[in-house]
């Protein structure tokens, strides 16, 4: 399988390690493409192009195309990354907003409703859940069903060289089963119940948001041609 790895961090710490461990299991056979912080687009300059001209004209379009290629070519998305101020970190949070343009509300990829993903945090000691959330909720609005989490509180251990044997063994109970749940992972051949139902309201949306427009925009444009809604008033 193809694999797409989003890493929110540079350093070679707790993160990388724990994301390490976890492909350990699924090196063989599968390709591995690898993003870091340095690939990610800088922050979104807030000119709304990619919602409203097409995302051809978003002025990071280079150096964030590869990346949702990458994803989009990926059968498992993983995101590893720390807890940053108890939420993902800004180079997280600045490639999501570069791809929101294709929640389920704008233009949804149909590619990404049957992929699986995983997100692996880790933090000092706080609770990870709404670090994972920033992430899980993006992928849900674009349609992903299969997301799985793995988050650790390291207890006070922050560097990776004075880390105890316990956590060690801990990180490593954690991603091997974590790769367990996504080695043989198959498409998602039907939307879960919650982003199916998000679906239909977005369906809803952009039909009664068509009746008002001389021209669809390219949102409802995307809707038609994919056959979601009619093009017909
Ligand atoms: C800017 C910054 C903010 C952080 N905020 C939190 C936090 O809110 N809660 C927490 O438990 N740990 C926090 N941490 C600690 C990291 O999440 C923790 O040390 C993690 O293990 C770092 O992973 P790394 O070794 O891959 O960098 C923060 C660290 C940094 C650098």
């Amino acid at each position: 399988m193809n694999i797409a790895v989003i890493n929110g961090t540079k350093i070679k710490g707790i993160t990388y390690h724990m994301k390490e461990m976890f492909l350990e299991h699924l090196r063989k056979d599968n390709q591995i493409t690898e993003f870091y912080p340095n690939d990610i687009p800088p922050f979104c300059e807030g000119c709304k192009s990619c919602f409203l001209r097409g995302e051809e004209k978003c002025p990071h379009i280079v150096s964030k195309a590869p990346i949702w290629q990458a994803i989009l070519n990926a059968d498992l998305v993983v995101f590893a990354y720390p807890v940053y101020a108890l939420r993902a970190p800004a180079s997280i949070k600045s490639l999501l907003d570069h791809i929101c343009v294709h929640w389920m509300v704008h233009r949804p990829d149909p590619r990404i409703f049957i992929k699986t993903a995983v997100i692996i945090t880790n933090s000092v000691g706080a609770p990870n859940g709404s670090a994972q959330k920033d992430v899980k909720t993006s992928l849900t609005w674009m349609g992903m069903s299969n997301i799985f989490t793995c988050g650790a509180g390291m207890m006070g251990d922050i560097f990776w060289n004075d880390i105890s044997d316990k956590h060690v063994k801990m990180l490593d109970t954690k991603t091997r089963k974590l790769a367990r749940k996504v080695a043989d992972i198959k498409p998602r051949q039907h939307k879960s119940l919650k982003v199916a139902l998000l679906f239909f309201i977005c369906k809803l949306m952009h039909k009664g948001v068509l009746k008002t427009e001389e021209t669809p925009s390219l949102d409802n444009q995307h809707y038609i041609d994919n056959g979601w809604i009619s093009a017909k008033k």
